[in-house]
């Protein structure tokens, strides 16, 4: 673990707005479930790409086009290795983790689902893997069914075995979360899948929290498709995939039509382009897909130095514990969710009401208001809110809540400023 250590401490130091002071004061990021900051190494290359070879892809033959085209191919190839994807023609870009569910609904699922069918997700997705879904049920019909999060905060996968023995081939798809950014529940995915599978339903992963925590290997999973974020790994913002299989996605319609994603056009008709680019349409963020696949080899050398991914898991493992324990005995101190988790620890102040809360009024969000004001006031960044899972929020019947949330640079002594300061902020209020 020492050796973990020293290299966590350098790992800080190649963030430089982790190496800045707010107030005066170290910033301490604990907002790393929202989006990651990102390395010297990522906005060097997106420095690199505007300043030295800015151009479109496929497009021009002259020499600048040709290296843009050639490190955007080169992207798709680390994205698709990264993920053990068969090959990059599995690997479209997307500006997000949303972008690539709202594009699974509106081809696969639209073409693929009838009235009767069902469509299993949980109760603790993030909004982007429910409202796609709610917005094509308008238009189709289908039924959904959420898992249900047991009292333990887990999947109750009993529930979902039941459902799959009563409705078998009535089940078309099932999307879940891996990792849940409120309770840090790791989802068993892979028997999730196979479990679908059973029943010949398709399976998509969401993997926005995951990516940046635990190995992914789409083949090992068997997942149909997997959407993750650029930003949630340390990439920019306005970067992000989905991995399709390709058996599924040579099937699939276009989902945006205009340039890029044809061979010909005519005034009649147009035929497509070669996967992935089909599902690329229009000028992409070429400075973003580039400095993704750039932060994905950081990443990956990085993990590899720390000692693998058991050792970042364990790390922050680690952290949560040390958080969750200087809390232990203080009865204002409400823990959401189990103390197993990783990358996210959520919790309510009793007594205290946030914005958003149900109850609410002007008056009463004071006290809340005043704490987190403080908080950041100490160059302390963690988020309030229901962090884009109320569904998950209302089933435990609670309001708006905080989050802490760790990255590959979060140190000890970032969340022992954490836990000081909010007591702090708690006793300075009461
Ligand atoms: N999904 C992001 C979060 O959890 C935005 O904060």
């Amino acid at each position: 673990m020492r050796i973990s250590i020293r290299m966590k401490n350098s790992i800080k130091k190649q963030f430089p707005i982790l190496n800045q002071k707010i107030n005066g004061k170290p910033i301490t990021y604990l907002d790393s479930a929202a989006t990651t900051q990102k390395p010297q190494c990522v906005i060097d290359c997106i420095d690199e790409y505007y300043t030295q070879y800015n151009s479109n892809i496929h497009r021009s033959s002259h020499i600048l086009s040709s290296r843009a085209t050639e490190k955007w191919e080169e992207a798709h190839n680390i994205v698709a290795n990264f993920l053990n994807a068969k090959s990059h023609e599995e690997v479209i870009f997307t500006r997000n983790c949303t972008e690539g569910i709202n594009l699974f609904v509106n081809t696969y699922a639209k073409e693929n689902l009838g009235k009767e069918d069902i469509v299993v997700l949980s109760e603790m997705e993030h909004h982007s893997n429910i409202v796609p879904w709610l917005m094509l049920q308008k238009e189709i019909g289908f039924n959904i069914k959420y898992i249900p999060v047991t009292d333990n905060y887990q999947l109750d996968l009993k529930w979902l075995k039941s459902l799959i023995d009563r409705e078998r081939n009535k089940i078309k798809i099932v999307s879940v979360i891996h990792i849940s950014n409120v309770l840090g529940t790791i989802n068993d995915v892979k028997e999730i899948t196979k479990l679908a599978h059973g029943v010949g339903a398709t399976v998509l992963i969401d993997a926005a929290q995951s990516v940046a925590r635990l190995p992914i290997d789409v083949q090992d999973l068997d997942c149909d498709a997997l959407v993750f974020s650029g930003h949630k790994i340390y990439g920019p913002t306005g970067s992000g995939c989905i991995y399709i299989k390709k058996e599924i996605l040579k099937k699939l319609p276009p989902y945006m039509g205009g340039g890029e994603m044809i061979r010909e056009v005519s005034k009649e008709s147009f035929t497509l382009n070669n996967l992935p680019w089909r599902f690329e349409a229009g000028t992409p963020d070429i400075a973003g897909g580039i400095a993704l696949a750039r932060a994905i080899t950081w990443f990956s050398e990085t993990v590899k130095n720390m000692g693998g991914f058991d050792v970042l898991i364990n790390h922050e493992k680690e952290l949560v514990e040390r958080f969750i324990s200087q809390f232990e005995g203080i009865e204002w101190f409400k823990l959401f969710g189990s103390t197993e988790r990783v990358g996210a620890i959520t919790f309510n102040l009793e007594g205290f009401s946030f914005a958003g809360c149900k109850e609410s009024t002007e008056d009463s969000n004071i006290q809340g208001k005043d704490i987190l004001e403080f908080i950041s006031s100490q160059g302390i960044c963690i988020r309030d809110g229901f962090h884009c899972a109320q569904p998950l929020h209302d089933k435990f019947k609670i309001g708006p809540t905080m989050r802490v949330s760790l990255g590959i640079y979060t140190e000890q002594v970032d969340i022992d400023r954490v836990v000081q300061i909010i007591k702090q902020g708690v006793l300075r209020t009461i």
